[in-house]
């Protein structure tokens, strides 16, 4: 069964076919606001097409560049990028040398931030939308961090690669597959780096999930199953009272699957080494009615508000499924508007074991032999082997060596319990070696991209839609990145 387009979607899909947007665009000239919902959406038979790699274009999964005493950095968006000033102004190689916001008071007060961190002022750029290409243009900067709203990322991201500096991006990167594929071509072009700046990827548990992957703890692998389920509806990223904020809940307005897959699909692809040994092939997602938003708008009655008149067609649960390559399979669910606890899902299902992530629990095979396991210890699959207290020692003694070097001043530092920190860290020490961050732009590019793949299968009664492949088929000969070996 077939669901009909939307009327709006058949109107911008024109739109965009007539103002043939597409192609890298690093602008010499101020750029236009973008509007996500003109951005060209593809169909169903060309979504998932292989493009070539343009003439000149060389990857990037192992690119390395010059090493850096100093990582120079500047940060555009200055709600969520306030993490990344944060850990810029103590980390002991880097240096925040600019700060950018339209909002000028956000821009002085995280130049303050900084100046008590290191007794010196960055530079600010702040009072206009288009101020941000300014600040990009400076010779001083290696690293540009996008934290603003997505439509920005992929016009910010190109253009401060074509500039020169590795650009690191907050999720999601890009809002459609077309975006995505701009991400990747850029970064090829310019020979910078353009990782995504998916935290979860570095949490205490997924960081020990992963060390134990990589030790072949699991065996095989076949499933996983991950979520961004978080009741926002009070959190002020949904506000109907707050017109900077509303550019998020419009999102809900024309797409119909999965907004926010990365923080569940980042870590999970971790840990079966998407683009590194394994590739998503299609995905089919299915979408609940939509409550969540039209009740807090009913609830909180935002007078003069133009969302009034606003519909939400993005249903409160997605339900996506993935199935890869070599066959695997991958459920990622995202539900932000319900009464719920916070859960990333974090499940990975192997030969020899099973985690489950919130609360934690593993089960171990009886035949498990490996060397981190007591051989007295008598196990029954049929039940979690370890959990509670039991469990955390296990997950102490076999942490991440990352957690282990640097999980203390992580956490004292803060952010999202660590993560944040950790992240920034690891990302700023691989510039500042030449190495290759341990996320490239191909995850920047097949982990975003969901959320186009997903509206794409909602829309189209939950067929299945073939998924690019932004390596390009290099992902057959990559092996995954040294952090992870
Ligand atoms: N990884 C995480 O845990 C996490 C958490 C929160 C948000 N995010 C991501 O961070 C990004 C920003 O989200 P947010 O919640 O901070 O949004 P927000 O709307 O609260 O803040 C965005 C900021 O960007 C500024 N801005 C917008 N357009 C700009 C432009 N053209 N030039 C300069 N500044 C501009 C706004 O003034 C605002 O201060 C999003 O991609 C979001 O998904 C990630």
């Amino acid at each position: 069964m077939l669901t009909p387009e939307s009327q709006s979607r058949r109107d911008f899909l024109k739109l965009s076919a007539l103002a043939g947007i597409g192609g890298i665009s690093a602008a010499s000239t101020a750029e236009a606001k973008p509007d996500p919902a003109q951005l060209t959406h593809l169909t169903a038979d060309t979504i998932g097409k292989m493009r070539p790699r343009p003439a000149g274009n060389k990857p990037v999964w192992d690119l390395n560049t010059r090493p850096i005493g100093k990582v120079r950095i500047g940060v555009i968006g200055l709600n969520r990028g306030s993490a990344h000033v944060k850990s810029g102004s103590l980390l002991p190689f880097a240096e925040v040398v600019a700060v950018c916001d339209i909002l000028d008071d956000r821009a002085q007060a995280q130049a303050e931030i900084v100046f008590k961190n290191t007794g010196k002022r960055p530079a600010i750029y702040s009072g206009d939308e288009n101020v941000w290409e300014k600040m990009v243009d400076r010779d001083d900067i290696d690293v540009v961090y996008v934290a603003t709203p997505w439509e920005w990322h992929k016009p910010m991201a190109v253009r401060a690669m074509s500039l020169g500096k590795h650009a690191f991006v907050e999720v999601n990167c890009g809002v459609t597959v077309d975006e995505c594929w701009e991400l990747v071509d850029a970064s090829e072009k310019y020979q910078r780096h353009c990782p995504i700046l998916e935290n979860a990827c570095y949490g205490e548990d997924e960081l020990f999930v992963l060390n134990l992957v990589r030790q072949g703890f699991f065996g095989d692998l076949k499933h996983a199953e991950c979520a961004y389920i978080h009741d926002q509806r009070h959190s002020g990223t949904y506000t109907f009272l707050d017109k900077q904020r509303e550019w998020r809940r419009n999102y809900a307005t024309f797409m119909h699957g999965n907004v926010y897959p990365t923080h569940g699909l980042g870590t999970v692809s971790q840990y079966l080494g998407m683009g590194r040994g394994d590739a998503f092939k299609y995905a089919v997602s299915v979408s609940s009615p939509e409550f969540g938003l039209s009740q807090l708008r009913e609830k909180t009655k935002p007078n003069r508000d133009r969302s009034q008149d606003q519909k939400f067609v993005c249903g409160d649960m997605n339900t996506t499924i993935i199935k890869t390559e070599l066959g695997r399979t991958i459920v990622v669910q995202h539900d932000n508007t319900s009464p719920r606890p916070y859960t990333r899902g974090n499940m990975l299902s192997g030969s020899q074991a099973t985690f489950c992530g919130y609360l934690n629990r593993l089960a171990i095979d009886e035949d498990n032999k490996h060397p981190i396991l007591d051989p007295k210890e008598k196990r029954n699959s049929h039940s979690w082997t370890y959990e509670g207290d039991k469990l955390t020692k296990f997950m102490q003694a076999n942490a991440h060596p990352l957690i282990k070097k640097a999980g203390t001043d992580a956490k004292k530092v803060g952010g999202h319990g660590g993560m944040d920190h950790l992240m920034n860290y690891r990302f700023l020490d691989c510039i500042r070696q030449g190495i290759t961050p341990d996320l490239t732009v191909y995850d920047a590019a097949s982990w975003s991209c969901l959320m186009d793949l997903s509206d794409r299968s909602v829309r189209d009664g939950s067929l299945p839609i073939a998924y690019p492949d932004f390596t390009r088929g290099g992902w057959k000969d990559l092996k995954p990145l040294p952090l992870v070996s």
